[in-house]
């Protein structure tokens, strides 16, 4: 078999480059580990920024998006009993999220793909990547016990944190660097009417909680836990009482309770490596850093990868130019590193860290009093929240 680009992994990553690539009249084939379903409702990320939207819109899969997609002009953060709102779009000039669930997202592009004729194989195993300095790359991997060879130009690595690209580029070429964190979060989704219209980043002395929704009958919310958190010790009784503990706010506010339908527990860790290429191989997104959730980054930071990629590419196919390929590490790392500050400070703010002490406790509240308070602060935060400009 043989193609343009060959892609390995169907997330936000893999499917939104596929679909960028198509518009250019590119070609490529995604190989995926896993069944369509399973893609379809794996539960992660929810708030996607501006620059994420207007991509989709102006790539026409955000139909759905804009129909379904809840626009929040603003954010809140609560601390010693009482809720600040920050209001992005005033200062970020009209800059807003979109609380949208990411597998709503590969929900879109899956069809969009489809629907062009566009090649996914889902279920893929033993997937391997070869030749990746030579002009012509190949995928190896098995599909209902039969071996295959796909020979591409180039590959894209968009297989996550825990694929295979990465791991295949020659020791010593790539540089890494890493910060884990002494704590996770423990989510849950629940039917229960959201009782904020816009998102609410709790700071507590019994640590983090954040309120989040996906519609306006579920609610999603999160709090700080240990990072080997026993899920079976979190009954739903324990979890509700431990929300409102750290939520509720002085005039009464407190998220509503209402049936579990998911629960799970997501380790954080900020991860990049440098350079995000070699040879032909690119990778994109997971695959090439990964992001605390505070802030919500990961799915739009892998966006704006591809998105770069999707350009080299063009420039590549249409006048043999070489330098916008040369330039996609760079180019990327730039923004990555910045989303990386910003997701690190989101984090270390909010938490409480093994070890803290009334210095700390008073210097926390001391950054969420700045930038909630001062314009400068309220506006660094708004502009990095709703999303730095993609280019
Ligand atoms: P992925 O979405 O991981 O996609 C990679 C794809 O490659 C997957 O479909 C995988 O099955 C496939 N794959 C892997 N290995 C192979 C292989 N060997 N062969 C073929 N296919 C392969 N971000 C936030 O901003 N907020 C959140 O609340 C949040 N929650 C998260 C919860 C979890 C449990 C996880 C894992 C991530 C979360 N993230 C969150 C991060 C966000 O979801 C990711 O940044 C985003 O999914 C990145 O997209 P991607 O396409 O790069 O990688
Ligand atoms: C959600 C996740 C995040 O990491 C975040 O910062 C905000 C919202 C969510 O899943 O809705």
């Amino acid at each position: 078999m043989r193609t343009q680009v060959g892609i390995v992994g169907a997330g936000p990553a893999g499917l939104m480059l596929s679909h960028l690539l198509h518009l250019r009249g590119i070609e490529s084939i995604i190989l995926e580990c896993r069944g369509r379903q399973y893609i379809e409702e794996r539960v992660r990320a929810g708030v996607l920024e501006q620059g994420t939207v207007d991509l989709m819109i102006e790539t026409g899969v955000g139909e759905r998006l804009q129909r379904e997609g809840l626009r929040h002009d603003g954010v809140w953060f609560s601390f010693g009993g009482r809720r600040h709102r920050i209001n992005m779009a005033e200062l970020t000039g009209g800059r807003a999220i979109t609380v949208y669930a990411q597998h709503e997202v590969v929900k879109d592009l899956v069809q969009a793909r489809l629907a062009a004729g566009g090649q996914i194989v889902f279920e893929v195993d033993d997937l391997s990547v070869h030749d990746l300095d030579s002009p012509l790359p190949k995928i190896r991997y098995r599909k209902d016990g039969v071996a295959h060879e796909l020979v591409c130009d180039f590959i894209a690595g968009c297989d996550g944190f825990h694929g295979v690209s990465r791991s295949s580029v020659p020791a010593g070429v790539i540089a890494a660097y890493e910060r884990v964190y002494p704590f996770a979060w423990l989510g849950i989704l629940a039917e229960a009417a959201p009782t904020s219209e816009e998102l609410v980043y709790t700071y507590h002395q019994r640590g983090f909680a954040l309120f989040s929704m996906r519609s306006p009958g579920v609610t999603r919310l999160y709090l700080q836990c240990t990072p080997d958190e026993d899920l079976s010790a979190w009954p739903d009784d324990r979890v509700w009482e431990e929300l409102c503990a750290r939520m509720r706010t002085e005039d009464g506010w407190a998220p509503a309770a209402g049936p579990v339908i998911q629960k799970g527990v997501t380790g954080m860790r900020s991860f990049v490596i440098e350079p995000m290429q070699f040879g032909r191989l690119f990778l994109a997104g997971d695959a090439a850093h990964i992001v605390p959730p505070t802030g919500a980054k990961g799915l739009n930071l892998a966006i704006s990868d591809v998105r770069v990629l999707a350009r080299a590419l063009e420039a590549f196919y249409q006048s043999g130019r070489h330098d916008l390929l040369d330039q996609y590490s760079t180019k990327c790392l730039r923004r990555v590193w910045k989303v990386q500050r910003f997701s690190w400070w989101m984090t270390s703010m909010l938490h409480l860290f093994p070890g803290d002490d009334g210095f700390d406790h008073r210097r926390q509240l001391a950054e969420l009093d700045y930038i909630t308070s001062s314009r400068a602060g309220m506006a660094a935060l708004a502009e990095n929240y709703a999303g730095l400009p993609l280019d």
